[in-house]
Formats: C-alpha cells, sequence, structure tokens
C-alpha cells in the first residue's frame, strides 16, 4: 500500500524528506505525474528504473524549479537555449544540453547529454524546491503502459510497490513535454508535446523534427513500446465518417474510442469534438486504461487532427496501437 501525500505543505514537506533520505515519490505536473528521485543520487535513481521496470539505457528529465538551476545542470548550452526557457519555462518543454560530469549516469543513461525541464505545475515546483536539488523522473507508469493523468491511474500502478504519492487533481494536458535536443542549430524535436515545432521555430528562427521510428533513435526511448492498453488497439487514421463504414463493414466488435463525430455506439468512450486535439490529448490515456475495464478484447480508436498538440496526440495513438494502423477504409481487414 502507498503512502498517500495530501497537497500541501505537510504532505509536501513529507515528500521531501523522503527524497533526501534516497527514496521515490509519485507527485502531479501539469502534463502527466512523474515518479521522481534525487537526480543527484545514483542510487536513488536506480529505485525509479526498478520499480517501472524501465530499460537502464532510457535516460531520466530533470525537473528544476526556478530557471538559473538549468546551470548547475549543463555544462554548456547554445545562446539560443536562453531565449526557449525565457518564452516556454515554466511549462511542458524538455531541453537536452550537454550535462555537467557530476550528472549520474542512470539519469543520463552514459549519454553527454541530460534533459531538463521545470514543470509549471505549483505542487510539482513547490515539491522540487522542497527537496532542495534537481527532481529525477520519468512518466509514473509501470514501463510500457499508458502515462498516469490522474491520481487513481498512479494509484493503479504503484500502490502495489508501495510508493508514496502527492495526491493531486487531473492533469491539464494529458500528454508528456516536448522533448527538444538543443546542442546544436536548429533545435530537433525527438518527441512532440503541447509545444510545437512552430511554436519554438517562432522563437529561435527554425526548428527540426525527428520523431519517426528507427533502429537507432536519438532519443532511446523512442524504440520501446509505450503506452499501452492492455488489450490489442488499433488506430483509424482516416476521416470519423470513413472508420464508421470499415467499422460497420467488418463488423468489427470491441471497445470504441471515438470522437463526437463519429457514430454513437454501444461500449464506447467519446473523447470530443475531431478538430480539438487539447481535450483528446487530456483524456486518452486515461481512456485507454478505462477501455481495458471494459467488455471486449479489442480496442478500435479514430484518430484526431494533427494540428498542434494533435501531432503529439497522434504519436501517442500510433505507439498505443504497436503500429497496427489503418489508413484507408478500402484496406482488408487482417488480423
Ligand atoms: O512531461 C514529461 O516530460 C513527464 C513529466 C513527469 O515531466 N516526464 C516524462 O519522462 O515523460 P519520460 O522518462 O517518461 O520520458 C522522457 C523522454 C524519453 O523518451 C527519453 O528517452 C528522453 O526523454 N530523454 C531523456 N533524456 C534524454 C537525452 N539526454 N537524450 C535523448 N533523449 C532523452
Ligand atoms: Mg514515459
Amino acid at each position: 500500500m502507498s503512502e498517500i501525500l495530501e497537497s500541501n505543505e505537510e504532505g509536501i514537506k513529507r515528500a521531501s524528506e523522503i527524497i533526501r533520505a534516497g527514496g521515490i515519490v509519485a507527485f502531479p505536473t501539469e502534463t502527466v505525474y512523474g515518479l521522481g528521485a534525487n537526480g543527484l543520487n545514483d542510487t536513488a535513481v536506480i529505485k525509479i528504473f526498478e520499480t517501472k521496470g524501465r530499460p537502464a539505457d532510457n535516460p531520466l528529465i530533470l525537473h528544476i524549479a526556478k530557471k538559473t538551476d538549468l546551470d548547475k545542470i549543463a555544462k554548456s548550452y547554445p545562446a539560443y537555449v536562453k531565449l526557449l526557457i525565457d518564452k516556454f519555462w515554466p511549462g511542458p518543454l524538455s531541453i537536452i544540453v550537454e550535462a555537467k560530469s557530476e550528472i549520474p549516469s542512470a539519469v543520463t543513461a552514459g549519454l553527454k547529454t541530460v534533459a531538463v525541464r521545470m514543470p509549471s505545475h505549483k505542487i510539482a515546483r513547490d515539491f522540487i524546491e522542497a527537496c532542495g536539488v534537481p527532481i529525477a523522473a520519468p512518466s509514473a507508469n509501470i514501463s510500457g503502459r499508458p502515462s498516469p493523468t490522474c491520481f487513481d491511474d498512479v494509484c493503479f500502478d504503484l500502490s502495489p510497490k508501495d510508493v508514496p504519492i502527492i495526491k493531486g487533481k487531473p492533469t491539464d494536458i494529458g500528454i508528456e513535454s516536448t522533448v527538444v535536443l538543443c546542442t546544436s542549430y536548429p533545435p530537433v524535436i525527438l518527441r512532440p508535446g503541447k509545444i510545437t515545432r512552430e511554436d519554438i521555430a517562432r522563437v529561435v528562427g527554425d526548428c527540426n523534427l525527428d520523431i519517426k521510428p528507427k533502429k537507432k533513435p536519438l532519443s532511446p526511448g523512442q524504440k520501446y513500446g509505450h503506452y499501452m492498453a492492455k488489450k490489442p488497439t488499433v488506430l483509424f487514421d482516416m476521416s470519423p465518417k470513413d472508420t464508421d463504414e470499415y467499422i460497420d463493414k467488418h463488423n468489427l466488435n470491441g471497445i470504441y474510442i471515438l470522437s463526437k463525430e463519429n457514430k454513437p455506439r454501444e461500449n464506447s468512450i467519446v473523447l470530443g469534438d475531431y478538430d480539438d486535439a487539447d481535450v483528446a490529448s487530456r483524456d486518452f490515456f486515461h481512456a485507454l486504461r478505462v477501455a481495458d475495464t471494459m467488455d471486449g478484447d479489442m480496442i478500435f480508436v479514430q484518430a484526431y487532427s494533427k494540428d498542434g498538440i494533435g501531432l503529439a496526440l497522434f504519436e501517442r495513438m500510433t505507439k498505443s496501437a504497436k503500429h497496427r494502423i489503418l489508413e484507408d477504409k478500402n484496406e482488408d481487414w487482417i488480423w
């Protein structure tokens, strides 16, 4: 059973004591819940990997409470990084820069670089501040599962592991931060998020995107199974109308995660308007977890518009479907 800590001064004080004693604590952020440890303590950081079952070669993000703390972690970075943090911190942007040699290799997974983020969530920042050290934190799920976006989802994954949890509200954004490599110009987005390539390019002039699956990705996390429900999941990358036609034509029975524009069905979860990727992003991971508890052997997901955060949502949906994606309504149904 987990120790449940309230989002108040007393809860945060207790959480910071656990961290300073080398323990781990789950906490809310504006993106998803994180599983934190003292980012300067190798042994504490290793507990995160053991608890999540996370591969050791997948590096962690260090979370800080003040912009100036970046200079305690980064060895060096290009001048444009200042522009990025002035514009987007605190917020859902993780910046990869060259790491100082004292950053534990458990955090960097042996890379010369380190990812740093300053969250905008008040409880998250109060917690980091109270700890007095950078907090290494991946999403607070068991590896491979959807990231937890509410207290109950964190409990589901981490209560069996007795991990203390700071109880907060459901998260606002619902998918993880944009991860951007800032070791040369232009910066390169390795994981899309709420802050888009256009947002970054507007501030620094240019920005590339490198999110296509490949054998040796720059971001080690990109090569593992991610965001998966327990049930097999199929993604319909077509209009709601074509998805409806396809489901009816092939008589596909299961659980449906749909938009308001889809035909209403029993056994479905409706995320919202097809064009409102913000709302769908906020609720998608939780919907996958709910779908696992519903009757049915398979999950059928409607893809959303790819504008803005929609690209990030599409990337998460693609991974949750393990690339089982239907793009053409005339494609055969082969399982
Ligand atoms: O919103 C978020 O970013 C959440 C909250 C808790 O802050 N955290 C999060 O952490 O999503 P995690 O560990 O689940 O994802 C971090 C991603 C992984 O894909 C990892 O491979 C990549 O960032 N990453 C971290 N450090 C890196 C580095 N030095 N070089 C390349 N990729 C890195
Ligand atoms: Mg994660």
